[in-house]
This record gives C-alpha cells, structure tokens and sequence, in this order.
C-alpha cells in the first residue's frame, strides 16, 4: 500500500487529480470508478480544469459510480447522479450515456444491484477506483457488518453515516435513511484503488483500517488485501 500524507486539502486534491489523469491519458477509453462527498470536490475541480486546457480528454472514457441514497431521484439536489452531474459530468467531454450511478428509485433495489454488477462485469471492470471513507470505515456505503457483503446491495446506513450525511440536507431528518451501494467484490477487483481522506476526523479510523486487522467491523479493512492501493490523507 501506498500511504500518502500531505499538509493541505489543495495537495490532496492535486494529486488525486493527477492520478486520475494519469489513468485516462494511459487508457483514454478506460473504466473509472468515482465517489462523491466532500473529499472528492477539489480533484473534480482540478480534472474539470485540465479537461477546459484541452489537457484530458474523457470522450471514450466510462464511468460507474459506487452508490446512490434509496429513494433519490437523480433529478433531487441531494442524490448522488445529481451531484455527478453538476460537479463533474457535466463540466467535461464524457459522453452522459457512458456515466452510470446505481438507481435509487429501482423497484427492487435488490435487483438493481444485480444488473448493476452485470454492466460492471460486462464493461470489463473497473480500471481505477476513487474511494473516499467514512468514519465509521465505510467504503461507498458498505457499512460496518459481520461480513464483507460481495454483491451491490440496499443497504441501511449507520447513525454515524446519516449525522455526518446531514450538512448537505436542510434537516437530519431529511436524510435517506437507506442505499444502494456498490460491494466488495467490484470494489477489490478493481485494478487500482485510490482512497483520499481529509481531516482530523479521519485521522483514527484510517488507523483502524490499514493499521489493524482486517475486520468487517471496518470495512475499508478490506483494502490490505488489495495489490495496488495508494492511500492520500491531510489532516487539514
Ligand atoms: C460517496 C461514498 C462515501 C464517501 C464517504 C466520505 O460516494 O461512497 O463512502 O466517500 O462517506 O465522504 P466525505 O468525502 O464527504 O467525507
């Protein structure tokens, strides 16, 4: 594993973007991986701005998103394919029909997950994964269990997950209580992992994580098992 620590958010997101950059300037028509949340913000940015420079180009490139709140439309401000498009998609030359996010309106959520592994399978898998953590040690919204869950999945989220969620709703209470959440299996078989990480509030569960065993407890524990990880964390 590769553990990076910088001092600024702005280094964090300098080097993710440049990793991510490097990945689709190598393989143009490749297969990312993308989370949102905070953390991912700055890289976007960057990406966005390396992409107007004529830089990067992202017309064949694909993209799967880990996950999405149950219940969300994506025309909702909060849910996830909203927050794709307005932050990324829609300031680079992705084609939108190659940008995917699990639904979270599906009928059967269940279901949804199954299809959703298929079309990652079908597309040859996923070249280079963002993730980003939760405090509870969530990678997407695979919450801590008794075990690592393989499949996409509905899933309930932690108290943890719905109090730090809430900054971007207008209430707690407004807070999906559910998901659907891209699992394990597409996770770790993606060829390259990037986890990124920002603030002190981090500081103790990425210990936990890549420090301690490997624990369903702490699901980005899993990642140890991986062979091509890079780790970039500021604590400011
Ligand atoms: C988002 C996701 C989550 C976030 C995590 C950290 O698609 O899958 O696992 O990466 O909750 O969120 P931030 O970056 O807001 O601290």
């Amino acid at each position: 594993m590769n553990y990076v620590v910088v001092d600024t958010y702005e280094e964090l997101s300098k080097k993710a973007s440049g990793i991510i950059a490097a990945q689709v300037i190598m393989k143009p028509d490749c297969v990312l991986g993308l989370a949102t949340g905070s953390t991912p913000l700055g890289a976007y940015k960057y990406l966005a701005e390396m992409c107007a420079a004529g830089e990067l180009d992202f017309s064949e490139v694909t993209s799967v998103n880990l996950d999405e709140y149950a219940g969300l439309d994506g025309s909702h401000e909060q849910s996830y394919r909203y927050f794709m498009d307005t932050n990324l998609f829609s300031k680079i030359n992705i084609d939108r029909n190659k940008t995917f996010v699990p639904s979270g309106i599906a009928s059967d959520l269940a279901h949804e997950g199954e299809e959703y592994d298929k079309l990652i399978e079908g597309l040859g898998g996923i070249d280079l994964q963002l993730l980003g953590i939760g405090v509870d040690g969530h990678i997407g919204f695979n919450e801590p269990d008794r075990v690592f869950i393989a499949q996409t999945h509905p899933v309930n989220l932690d108290e943890s997950t719905i109090d730090a969620n809430a900054r971007f709703f207008s209430s707690r209470d407004d807070v999906p209580r559910a998901a659907i959440t891209m699992g394990m299996k597409s996770i770790m078989q993606a060829k390259k992992i990037l986890l990124i990480a920002n603030g002190q509030n981090k500081k103790a569960i990425l210990e936990k994580a890549f420090s301690g065993p490997v624990d369903p407890m702490v699901p980005a524990s899993i990642l140890q098992l991986h062979p091509d990880v890079t780790v970039i964390f500021s604590e400011n």
